[in-house]
């Protein structure tokens, strides 16, 4: 029986820290809500008509879905009234959202989030997410503007997905190693069932978008070429591939079973710097991934080291499995 609820679970790390205000649980208990109502909002499905796109685009030119700007005015009403936070930026939105004045207090934390990740796939019914990275506010800034979001990965100090498949999963880290609750809809309440997740070091899974093959750069044609090659090639082994167009299933996934995920730079993705959004995907993710014992890189650097120039800066991608990871970075080094 799981008996540990997830507010129980990070009061309990929390003591362990000593911090016995309770404030921090407080905080996501209401990311919490925000996922929950996410997790129902998406599960109702055509029921109640919000399968459709609108004729808006976001910052980066997404047609936006009505599921993105719902899920995402979700998160802003869940997440501003508590005090706790002092300002939020999101991929739905050109520029952060300033906390109302009523709900002003000082608060002392920033929230970055994507709402709603793969939402490409949500009218075909395949699994969505919602991914969320916590920084500390700079001290003194009651009006938080983008500079003071642009913080290395490394200055998280938390992040977290929620994975809206057949169960709705919350996996998160507060920098002491990941931890997965599963939601129990009759009680309402996500109970912790994966204690200390744990990415195996060897794979032999990858995730890419093969439609792009033709536009990828030497390093990345090398190895998936090597993949390919199975037991016959240099590898000396057969690898299995999947590609669900979620991250947040992809990176479920390989903290379950092991695996390489990749959105790598390409020659039509240049210009932009990559695909994924480093502050909302892809720093949170990493964040996850290397407390699970994994690796994250963009080929060259480690993405959590990567100082951001732009809130809605895009990054390549390659985490997942250690030494797998430690495999493609060689490839990038000659
Ligand atoms: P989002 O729905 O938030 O825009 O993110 C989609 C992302 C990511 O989740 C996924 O790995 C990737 O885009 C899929 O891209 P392709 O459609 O190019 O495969
Ligand atoms: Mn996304
Ligand atoms: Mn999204």
């Amino acid at each position: 029986m799981h008996s540990i609820t997830i507010t129980q679970f990070l009061l309990e790390e929390q003591r362990k820290e000593g911090n016995v205000t309770g404030e921090f649980t407080l905080l996501l208990n209401d990311i919490v809500t925000a996922c929950k109502r996410i997790s129902c909002a998406v599960n109702k499905g055509a029921l109640v008509g919000t399968m459709g796109s609108l004729d808006s685009e976001n910052i980066q030119g997404e047609t936006q879905k009505q599921l993105d700007v719902i899920t995402n005015d979700i998160f802003l009403e869940a997440n501003q009234w508590a005090g706790y936070i002092a300002g939020m930026a999101s991929e739905e939105m050109d520029d952060p959202y300033d906390i109302p004045e009523k709900y002003k207090q000082d608060g002392k934390y920033l929230l970055l989030f994507d709402p709603l990740d793969g939402s490409s796939n949500v009218n075909v019914n395949i699994s969505v997410g919602t991914i969320f990275s916590i920084l500390r506010s700079p001290e003194g800034v009651s009006h938080p503007k983008a500079a003071d979001f642009l913080q290395p990965g490394t200055s998280q100090v938390c992040a977290g997905y929620a994975l809206y498949g057949s169960s709705t999963m919350l996996v998160l880290t507060t920098g002491r190693g990941v931890n997965g609750f599963t939601l129990d809809r009759e009680v309402g309440e996500f109970y912790l069932t994966n204690p200390e997740m744990q990415i195996p070091s060897d794979t032999q899974e990858f995730a890419i978008n093969m439609s792009n093959q033709r536009f990828w750069d030497a390093p990345v044609q090398r190895y998936v070429s090597e993949c390919l090659q199975g037991e016959q090639g240099v590898r000396g082994k057969d690898f299995n591939m999947r590609w669900v167009a979620s991250m947040v299933a992809e990176v479920h996934r390989i903290l379950i079973r092991g695996g390489l995920f990749m959105y790598p730079i390409d020659s039509k993705l240049r210009d932009k710097g990559g695909k994924l959004r480093l502050m909302y995907e892809a720093n949170p993710m990493s964040m996850i991934v290397e407390q699970a014992g994994g690796a994250s890189s963009t080929g060259f650097e480690r993405i959590l080291d990567m100082v951001p120039n732009a809130l809605h800066q895009r990054v390549p991608v390659i985490m997942g499995s250690k030494n797998e990871v430690e495999v493609l970075v060689s490839y990038h080094k000659k």
